[in-house]
């Protein structure tokens, strides 16, 4: 520890109690589980309390705390600064836990494996919004519940017909999903969990009817109504694929491949979408919109719309002997390698080894898609090149996904809003919690403000002389 200098009167330095005292008495008197932090600038000491360690292995100082640590009395005081926040939590969560390094994601604490093998999505749905799994009771009450709430406003039909037939479904669900706010008005109520609850049951059976609707527009085809007899997954099927035949039959294989990778893309604790859903919901809006938030959050390329960037990449590459060329424009930086690299695995994503196992029991039915050998051939590089392995960037959720929806004949415009409709149930959970957290507060982050301060305002005629127009 460094000794502490008071400045003292000009020319004489005094050494302080504290920087007198040894190392062993100064840690003894400190209280445990804080950060003793100097402003060298003021030579102030503040004492911060670190947060007790969570479950998840987590420690935290509260950022207004750093505030103290000033120059000028009238200054705001230190701030955080970081841009994604990267190091930074936004809330207490016990919903999904993730070990980036470990490569280990848990739902409510039950590890990602053990519910793809042995549960279902709707279980797994409950499982992440009430907390707990159900009894067999509370888990036939909520499969109606959710069957109950499948059907969707024929106002809602006019939406999606009214958009043009190559409109990205994406777009559709955006549209479509916050429309619904306008049917159920009381889903404004959102301090009522009973409310709360009602229409996290209605987005989780609604947005598959609509993401079939918007399949089905962009072909020309008559919309299929929900079929209650069928699972939460067969019925996606039955409204996607249904032609004359009196009853759909999902084939039993690429239904539960479907259900497992519905599970595998529930939640993912605070990433970009589950950030946008929170953040307006902080607002107190209805879930429609913040959910509708969530869809436009996903749709970007750098998260959900990485599974369909993913399928265009491997196409482009065309063919294993084309992988070299193509690696080596991602490690000069002009291409990324889609579906590589996470923001907290640094490790292997679980769930690409799960989707890629999966992959192969859907293609025992459907046929080998020709572009796995491609997908095979970049993983297998890039795991023994030293651009990768120095970054720590491995497969992640979206890089084998697209090959089994392709081989479920989806077009590739489709996979994403297939990510939507299972994170839905994750998005619901983390409003939930947010909104029912106390500590939760409108979002409002600050900034460092860093432009023009007190101009005088220039007449349009003096602008250019004056050297302040905008360089276009
Ligand atoms: C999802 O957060 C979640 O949980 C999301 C998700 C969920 O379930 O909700 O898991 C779903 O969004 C998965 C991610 C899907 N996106 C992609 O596959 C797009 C490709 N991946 C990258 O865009 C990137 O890896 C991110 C955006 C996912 C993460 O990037 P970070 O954490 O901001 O890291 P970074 O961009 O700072 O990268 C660090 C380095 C950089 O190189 P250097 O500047 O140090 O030389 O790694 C490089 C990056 O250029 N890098 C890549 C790369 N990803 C990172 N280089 C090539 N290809 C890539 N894919």
């Amino acid at each position: 520890m460094y000794a502490r200098w008071r400045p003292a009167a000009a020319g004489r330095v005094t050494i302080s109690r504290r920087a007198r005292m040894s190392e062993t008495d100064r840690r003894t008197e400190m209280p445990e589980n804080t950060l003793t932090i100097t402003d060298n600038r003021t030579g102030k000491t503040i004492t911060v309390p670190i947060s007790e360690r969570s479950s998840g292995g987590d420690e935290t100082i509260r950022a207004p705390e750093l505030r103290q640590l000033r120059v000028n009395e009238d200054d705001f005081g230190i701030m955080t600064y970081d841009p994604g926040f990267m190091d930074t939590a936004m809330c207490r969560s016990t919903i999904t836990f993730i070990d980036g390094d470990r490569g280990i994601l848990e739902y409510r604490g039950y590890p990602i494996g053990q519910l793809c093998e042995q549960s279902t999505f709707l279980e797994v749905g409950y499982l992440l919004i009430h907390g707990e799994l159900p009894t067999r009771g509370a888990y036939e009450q909520w499969v109606s519940e959710i069957k109950a709430n499948v059907m969707v406003h024929e106002s809602i039909r006019k939406i999606v017909d009214a958009q043009p037939l190559n409109a990205h479904p994406m777009t559709i669900l955006i549209g479509a999903i916050s429309a619904l706010s306008t049917f159920y008005p009381e889903a404004h109520n959102i301090h009522d969990a009973e409310s709360r609850m009602l229409q996290t049951k209605r987005l989780i059976g609604k947005v598959p009817t609509i993401a079939a609707w918007a399949y089905r527009h962009a072909l020309g085809l008559p919309f299929v109504q929900p079929d209650d007899d069928l699972t939460y997954a067969g019925n996606f099927l039955s409204m996607m694929y249904k032609g004359t035949e009196q009853k759909y039959v999902p084939d039993p294989v690429l239904e539960r491949a479907l259900d497992v990778l519905f599970i595998l893309h529930a939640d993912h604790e605070q990433n970009a979408s589950a950030n946008a859903v929170r953040a307006v919901a902080s607002t107190e809006v209805d879930p429609y919109s913040a959910v509708a938030a969530g869809v436009a959050a996903l749709y970007g390329p750098l998260h959900g719309g990485a599974n369909e960037a993913v399928l265009r990449m491997l196409r482009e590459i065309g063919s294993v002997k084309r992988v070299p060329e193509f690696l080596k424009a991602v490690e000069s930086g002009e291409r990324p390698l889609m579906g590589f690299g996470h923001r907290v695995y640094k490790n292997y994503d679980p769930r690409a080894r799960k989707i890629k196992q999966t992959a192969y029991e859907v293609f025992e039915v459907t046929g080998v898609n020709p572009l796995l050998e491609i997908a095979l051939e970049l993983e297998r590089i890039a795991l023994s090149d030293d651009y990768f392995i120095k970054r720590k960037l491995y497969p992640n959720v979206d890089f084998y996904s697209g090959l089994i929806y392709e081989a479920l004949k989806l077009p590739p415009e489709m996979f994403t809003a297939l990510f939507a409709l299972a994170r839905t149930t994750g998005w619901c959970a983390q409003w939930m919690e947010g909104a029912a957290d106390p500590e939760q507060k409108l979002a409002r982050p600050r900034q460092i403000y860093a432009g023009h301060r007190q101009r005088e305002f220039v007449p349009m005629g003096q602008r250019e002389h004056a050297g302040v127009v905008a360089r276009v």
